[in-house]
């Protein structure tokens, strides 16, 4: 098959990421004998520096002819000024509207070599959990009416019905193929949208009598997934709230350089990040967890391009690396070899 995809480096640790996802995909096209089109596309603060705005209209119109996104991180201390007009931020919450990814799958795997690397107690994530959040991306506070007034200011959370009910769908859809437990997350004791949020999943429900629906407040669910994280299959968030539970539910994992996400919508183009960020701390250091970056690689092959085969390809192979005790620094446990980013890189696609 031939495929174009859209590729963004970004800020901080994203290029030397971005590079080992890359040539898994090299590694793939020739195993396979798929062809892919790379193009290389400016977003976040990189692009604020290049041209004034975090997503100029050419990269989002890149991103929208390509069969699919694959993209690094955006951010850093450098556009972190609070009263600047243009943020890294914005540019990545522009592409996902722009591509109409409202859905964000981000699967958290407990892989059993890595139990040890986990700060859960063994017996409780020992037998190898993987639970998914089914974080809506495009709505929410993180788009309502936000400003300054006097010494004031002010960000909106809004939902409206269909919003709802199109994110929970996909939540019951992944369910049907899973344990059939949805976790739905609000804040409805308090929130007026999180009462519209519970009674629409209520609503929707209904269409599928095979699912058990389980609603729960967030503040309590931040402490369900640390006391009994085992008990959770599908979690159905909103984009806030989502945000916020999935890099809790990634230290269970043991890094947040584990865990990769899909963002879709209508159609098979699609989003891929890692869920974490630039990590500037890490950057230009060779020492950053390429695993996330790879592994949302192997879920664009998967659903985007229905390489169900290649995505498990590349899921063995890190299984594989993990399994001979190779680690990056935030994954090191005893008796691991630590090694590099571009070492780790290498040494999956030599499994696959
Ligand atoms: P972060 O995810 O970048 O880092 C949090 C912690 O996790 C740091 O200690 C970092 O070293 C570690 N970490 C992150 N990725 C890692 C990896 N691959 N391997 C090993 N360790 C890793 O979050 P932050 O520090 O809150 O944010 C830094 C910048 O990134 C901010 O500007 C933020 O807005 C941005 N950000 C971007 C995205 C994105 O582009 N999708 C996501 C989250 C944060
Ligand atoms: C993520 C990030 C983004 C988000 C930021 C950088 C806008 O934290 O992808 O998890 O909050 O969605
Ligand atoms: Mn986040």
């Amino acid at each position: 098959m031939v495929k174009n995809i859209a590729v963004i480096e970004g800020d901080g640790i994203g290029a030397e990421i971005i590079g080992e996802a890359v040539k898994v995909l090299r590694k793939i096209e020739e195993k396979f004998g798929h062809t892919f089109h790379l193009k290389y596309v400016e977003m976040g603060g990189c692009a604020i520096d290049r041209y004034g705005v975090p997503l100029p209209a050419f990269s989002l119109e890149a991103c929208q002819e390509a069969d699919a996104v694959l993209l690094g991180a955006v951010g850093g201390p450098k556009w972190d000024d609070p009263t600047a007009k243009v943020r890294p931020e914005q540019g990545l919450l522009g592409l996902r509207a722009g591509l109409g990814c409202f859905a964000n799958i981000r699967p958290a795997k407990v892989y059993t070599p890595l139990a040890a690397a986990s700060p859960l107690k063994e017996e409780m994530i020992g037998g190898g959990f993987e639970l998914v959040v089914v974080r809506e991306l495009t709505g929410g506070i993180y788009f309502g009416e936000s400003g300054r007034d006097g010494d004031s200011a002010y960000d909106t959370e809004r939902y409206s019905v269909p919003e709802i009910t199109r994110i929970a769908k996909v939540a019951f859809e992944l369910a049907r193929g899973r344990k059939k437990i949805v976790h739905s997350i609000d804040k409805a004791n308090v929130l007026e949208s999180s009462r519209l949020w519970r009674e629409t999943v209520a609503r929707t429900a209904r269409e599928y009598p095979d699912i058990t629906v389980i609603d729960m407040l967030v503040d309590n669910a931040a402490m369900q997934l640390v006391r009994n994280p085992a008990q959770f299959d599908v979690l159905l968030t909103s984009n806030l709230f989502g945000d916020i539970l999935s890099d809790e539910a990634s230290q269970i994992t043991g890094s947040i350089g584990m865990l990769a996400s899909a963002s879709t919508g209508e159609g098979s183009r699609g989003l891929y990040e890692p869920i974490h960020g630039s990590a500037p701390d890490l950057a230009g250091r060779n020492i950053a967890n390429p695993i996330a970056a790879i592994l949302s690689a192997a879920m664009m092959l998967d659903l985007s391009f229905g390489m169900r085969e290649e995505a498990y390809a590349v899921e063995r192979a890190v299984d594989a690396a993990l399994d001979e005790n190779l680690r990056t620094a935030d994954i090191a446990t005893e008796g691991g070899t630590v090694l590099g980013t571009v070492q780790m890189g290498g040494e999956i696609v030599s499994r696959i």
